[in-house]
């Protein structure tokens, strides 16, 4: 019996004395989209909790709950078992809880130690920022971390992985009881993650509590002690993650079992669509030369850093090449900007696609049609409903979750913003795609259906170029995989030379 009424207590009456930080019976409503209903989670000292939930299930709207950016509509914050409302980010921060971004909050025209210490930068004896010291602080943080950068660079200045460890090191620069990390390692190279997971465990010996955000189960497995899954703003359930399985976790997230099994493909190569020859860059990269054709997945692995991206922001005309010619469909072409590119039938969809791919403020319709007005518009004239029509095709087969087709990009989960622009580039209806990570950042449930339309427009013709990190998509995808190390092609491999251990001894050089 009296298990029974145990049983039967709302969630939120639990108050969970060693929680360092607990939400209880939280709700949170955006116009037309409810975010949040009554979800609890509670944070353990020393304990990394992994939140789990699809693309748009709200992880991102728990965090800036926690992190004093939004104000729920019901329930509260608890702070060791008392409630602490949160009314705005110093309030958060007061508490000691700090969080790590899935959209960095940074400055681009500031320094790196200036962004690390914002707000709370050392003060000298007259009460001035302290640059020396602040300059100083910064580097042995960067270091603790792991990372060898130097803090007086322009934030501008740095790719995207730096700009995660400035996060962290920002993050870090607060003395915090609670971390908070969305998504932390999407942007990072495999040797930043590692030494992400270190900086977890000895986060963990600190007694400090993680909140742990990741699409990716192995590192989920790897690094979390409990975990709490969301759906469609719901708590669907938590636990230990000795007490459960991938595939449960799995069906939990999605409501539904998901095989991890790559779509079926006839590799079906027709004629050469795209050539590149000699493709060469003062610093980033050299000698490139391949052959891309009809209908053919061709991969391109190597580790981060091994100047695939940028020789794919040459390809497309953001930068300029050094040397090296291009054809396409037999004739030479000559690419000096993005809009050359898109004439010639070549699209890209960026792997920082936050800041390089959607207009935030516009729908996603408009965002999806934008490129391909010239098709779908007669005698000057916008169709609307053929815009809608196109729009709703591609967000379908990609899986992409919102209220409407008239929400605002900026308004869309992280995942679902990705998706907009995935399905933006695809709608151009392009002879050739270059897709630069094309699931990062994607839920497991909607990889499964980027890589089906992959497939299927392959099928169709569509020629596609796909950079990716992740061994298993790699193989899965593709029909030829070439391996970049050092900016150079060091592999290029077909049939049973599609092994794991084959690409990576390629990509390390061993
Ligand atoms: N400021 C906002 N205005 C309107 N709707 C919003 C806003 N922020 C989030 N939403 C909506 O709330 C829901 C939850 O979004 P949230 O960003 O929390 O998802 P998520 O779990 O972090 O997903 P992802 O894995 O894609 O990052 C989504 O439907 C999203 O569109
Ligand atoms: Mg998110």
């Amino acid at each position: 019996m009296l298990q029974q009424t145990q049983k039967s207590l709302p969630r939120g009456d639990r108050s969970d004395p060693q929680a360092i930080l607990a939400l209880a019976d939280i709700s949170k409503t955006f116009p037309g989209v409810k975010a949040l209903s009554g979800v609890s989670l509670s944070l353990y000292p020393g304990k990394v909790t992994a939140l789990v939930g699809e693309n748009g299930a709200g992880k991102s709207t728990v965090v800036k709950i926690l992190t004093g950016i939004y104000q729920p509509d019901g329930g509260s914050i608890l702070v060791d078992g008392v409630p602490a409302p949160f009314p705005t980010p110093q309030a958060a921060a007061d508490q000691g809880v700090t969080a790590i971004h899935q959209e960095t909050v940074l400055f681009d025209e500031l320094s790196v130690a200036e962004n690390i210490f914002l707000g709370h930068a050392p003060r000298n004896s007259w009460g001035l920022i302290d640059r020396k010291k602040t300059t100083e602080k910064a580097r042995a943080l960067l270091s603790s971390i792991g990372a060898a950068l130097d803090p007086e660079l322009r934030l501008k200045d740095l790719g995207i992985a730096n700009k995660h460890l400035v996060a962290i090191a920002r993050a870090l620069s607060i003395e915090a009881r609670v971390v908070i990390m969305d998504e932390p390692t999407a942007a990072l190279s495999q040797k930043e993650i590692e030494e992400l997971y270190e900086l977890v465990e000895s986060l963990k010996a600190q007694g400090r509590a993680i909140l742990f955000i990741s699409h990716k189960f192995d590192e989920i497995f790897r690094i979390a002690d409990n975990y709490t899954v969301f759906r469609d703003g719901q708590l669907i359930g938590d636990g230990a993650i000795a007490d459960v399985s991938e595939a449960e976790l799995v069906k939990m997230m999605v409501g539904r079992d998901v095989s991890q099994i790559f779509p079926e493909r006839e590799p079906s190569a027709g004629d050469p669509v795209l050539t590149v020859e000699g493709y060469a860059h003062p610093t980033e990269f050299d000698d490139i030369s391949f052959t891309l054709r009809k209908g053919e997945i061709l991969g391109f692995y190597g580790l981060v850093g091994a100047g695939r991206s940028e020789f794919m922001q040459s390809l497309f005309g953001i930068t300029r090449p050094s040397a090296g010619s291009v054809e396409v469909g037999g004739r030479k072409v000559s690419i000096r900007s993005p809009a050359d590119a898109v004439d010639n039938g070549i699209v890209y969809v960026p792997e920082d696609r936050g800041k390089q791919g959607a207009v935030l403020d516009l729908p996603i319709f408009q965002n999806i049609t934008l490129p391909s007005l010239g098709r779908i518009s007669r005698g000057g004239f916008l169709r609307l409903a053929e815009e809608f029509r196109l729009a709703r095709e591609y967000t379908e087969r990609l899986d992409l979750r919102a209220a409407s087709l008239d929400t605002h990009v900026g308004n869309l989960s992280g995942g679902n913003q990705q998706k907009v622009v995935i399905a933006k580039w695809l709608a151009t209806q392009p002879r050739v795609i270059i897709l630069d990570e094309p699931t990062k950042g994607v839920d497991i449930g909607s990889k499964a259906a980027v890589h089906e339309f992959m497939a299927e427009l392959a099928a169709q013709g569509l020629a596609v170029i796909m950079v990716s990190s992740e061994i298993p998509e790699v193989l899965g995808m593709s029909d030829r995989v070439i391996v970049m190390r050092e900016g150079r092609i060091v592999a290029e491999l077909t049939d049973t030379e599609l092994q794991p251990e084959t690409l990576v001894r390629h990509a390390a050089g061993i």
